[in-house]
This record gives C-alpha cells, sequence and structure tokens, in this order.
C-alpha cells in the first residue's frame, strides 16, 4: 500500500475498486473533492500510485494505493485488510472489468479461461469485495454499495458472451444485495453505463473541470464524460434513505448505440 497523504479528513473511507484512467479515476477524483478519504484499488499499482498522488494533490485529500487483483480472493483478502486499517469504508465501488475485444469474438473461438476471467473478475470480484465490507456497514447502519454495469448487464450480445455473462451476474449481485441489506441500512445501487465512457473532457486537472450541469451534451464523439458520470455515483450516495435508487441508466447526449 502507497499512502499519498497530504491533509487530514473527519469522514469515511471510499474504497474504489478498479481504478484505470477513465471512470475509476473519476469516480475517486470525485469523492476526494468531496471531503471523502479514499482507497484506489487495481492491479497496476505504480499507475495507481501516481492517480493518487495527482487527486492527493489537487483535491487536497487522503488518497491510498493499494494493489488488488480482484479475480483472486487470497489478493482481494489483502487488499481489503490494507483498506479496513483506513477506518470505516462507507463506500464501496465496484467499477472492475476485464476488457474484451471491439469485435465480436465467435462463440466456438472463446477459451474457458478467457470465459472464467471475465466472470471472476466483473461479478467474483464484486461478490469477495462486497463480503468484506458489508458487515461493517450493517453493525453501523450506514453505507453505500455502487456496481457498475454496462448495456451487456441486460441484453445478450452475440459475439460477447464473457462480457454478457460477468455483467449479468454482477446485476443479479446487486439486485440481491440489495434486497437484503437496503432494510438494514445499506444502500446497493447498480448504474448501467449504456454508452462509451471516453476521456475525461477536461483533462486530467481538477481546475480545469466543470460544475455538474456545465457539459449539455455529449462528446463530438458521442463519448461520455467520465466526471459526468462520476457526478452520478456521487448522489446515488447522498440519496436520502427515504428514496434509494437501486438501479440506473446513464448514456450521453446524442446516443450512439453499440
Ligand atoms: N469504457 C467504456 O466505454 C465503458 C462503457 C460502459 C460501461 N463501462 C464500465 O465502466 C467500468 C469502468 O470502465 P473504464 O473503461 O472507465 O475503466 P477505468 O475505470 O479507467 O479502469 C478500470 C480498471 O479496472 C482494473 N481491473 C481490470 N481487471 C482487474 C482485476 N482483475 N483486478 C483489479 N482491477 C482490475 C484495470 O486496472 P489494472 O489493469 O491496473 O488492474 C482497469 O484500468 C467498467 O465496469 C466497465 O464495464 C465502461
Amino acid at each position: 500500500m502507497r499512502s499519498m497523504a497530504s491533509s487530514a479528513s473527519s469522514r469515511g473511507i471510499v474504497a474504489i475498486v478498479g481504478v484505470g484512467p477513465k471512470l475509476g479515476r473519476c469516480i475517486a477524483r470525485k469523492f476526494a473533492h468531496e471531503g471523502y478519504t479514499v482507497a484506489i484499488l487495481a492491479r497496476d499499482l505504480g499507475r495507481l500510485s501516481r492517480f493518487a498522488d495527482e487527486i492527493a494533490r489537487e483535491e487536497k485529500a487522503q488518497v491510498f494505493a493499494i494493489r488488488i487483483d480482484c479475480s483472486d480472493s487470497r489478493s482481494v483478502r489483502e487488499a481489503f485488510e490494507g483498506v479496513l486499517s483506513l477506518g470505516f469504508v462507507e463506500v464501496l465501488v465496484y467499477n472492475a472489468y476485464q476488457p474484451v475485444p471491439w469485435h465480436p469474438t465467435s462463440f466456438t473461438d472463446i477459451h474457458i479461461d478467457s470465459f472464467q476471467k471475465s466472470l471472476a473478475v466483473s461479478s467474483i470480484g464484486a461478490f469477495l469485495c462486497a463480503q468484506q465490507v458489508i458487515p461493517g456497514m450493517v453493525d453501523r447502519r450506514k453505507g453505500t454499495i455502487l456496481f457498475t454495469g454496462c448495456s451487456a448487464s441486460l441484453n445478450g450480445i452475440a459475439g460477447y458472451s464473457e462480457l454478457c455473462c460477468g455483467k449479468f451476474a454482477l446485476r443479479a449481485l446487486s439486485q440481491s444485495l440489495a434486497r437484503e441489506f437496503q432494510p438494514l441500512g445499506v444502500h446497493v445501487a447498480h448504474v448501467i453505463i449504456d454508452g462509451v465512457v471516453g476521456p475525461p473532457r477536461a483533462g486530467t486537472s481538477g481546475s480545469q473541470r466543470s460544475s455538474v450541469g456545465e457539459h449539455q451534451s455529449g462528446g463530438g464523439d458521442g463519448s461520455m464524460d467520465p466526471d459526468a458520470v462520476a457526478q452520478t455515483y456521487w448522489h446515488l450516495h447522498i440519496q436520502d434513505r427515504a428514496a434509494w435508487t437501486q438501479e440506473i441508466d446513464l448514456r450521453p447526449c446524442p446516443h450512439r448505440l453499440f
């Protein structure tokens, strides 16, 4: 674990699993901006440490980079020993996925190892991470778990069975956890991103970022600004418990189907 602390925070821990240059990083930045201590997790610790350094500096927040391979139960357990040592995990965002080729793969060409890996990253990893944080959330009757889905969460797509099966299972996990734990004070929601996530519109510098609502449309290429998507994760977290969302879908304007 590498710490990039720059100031004390009195708020809970946000653990974001699956942090790369797009959505994961933007969600981390948003919660850091709102005053949370953030733990960012993925396999590439060198890149994560650069993200942690950048976000800590720009948002004056505490950001911890922790290595995890969420397809490996031992790695998840060890990583969460580090996360839980930071304090109570108030928010878990499960964002990891196994990328698939842009072009469809014929079903008979998909190797079982690749299929299993996709299930492990999209859904088994989510199961393992949720098990790490739910007991603490239930004890405090407080917490938010947000799972990232995509178009493949809802419909089987020819040539993308690996992605679809992993994301379908993630959606089922989200619904099951919501029904079991929302009565105990834990908000569980599934975010379906129905579009292509692009790079942040404002580059990587926090000082260049727009406020909520400033972007009135998607980018010229039809992709989604991950900072705009990250705003939705924040809004889900701060929803009044009298009116919690279980599932939400997001798409850019204009919408590009793929
Ligand atoms: N990109 C899109 O167009 C798009 C569209 C719809 C939905 N989504 C969803 O949005 C989410 C984020 O996608 P994104 O493209 O914006 O990626 P991102 O948040 O920039 O990065 C996700 C990161 O997950 C990490 N990861 C992959 N396998 C992992 C593993 N076994 N253990 C731990 N971490 C792992 C990877 O980092 P390491 O290599 O360092 O582990 C990757 O960079 C995904 O759930 C995806 O399904 C994306």
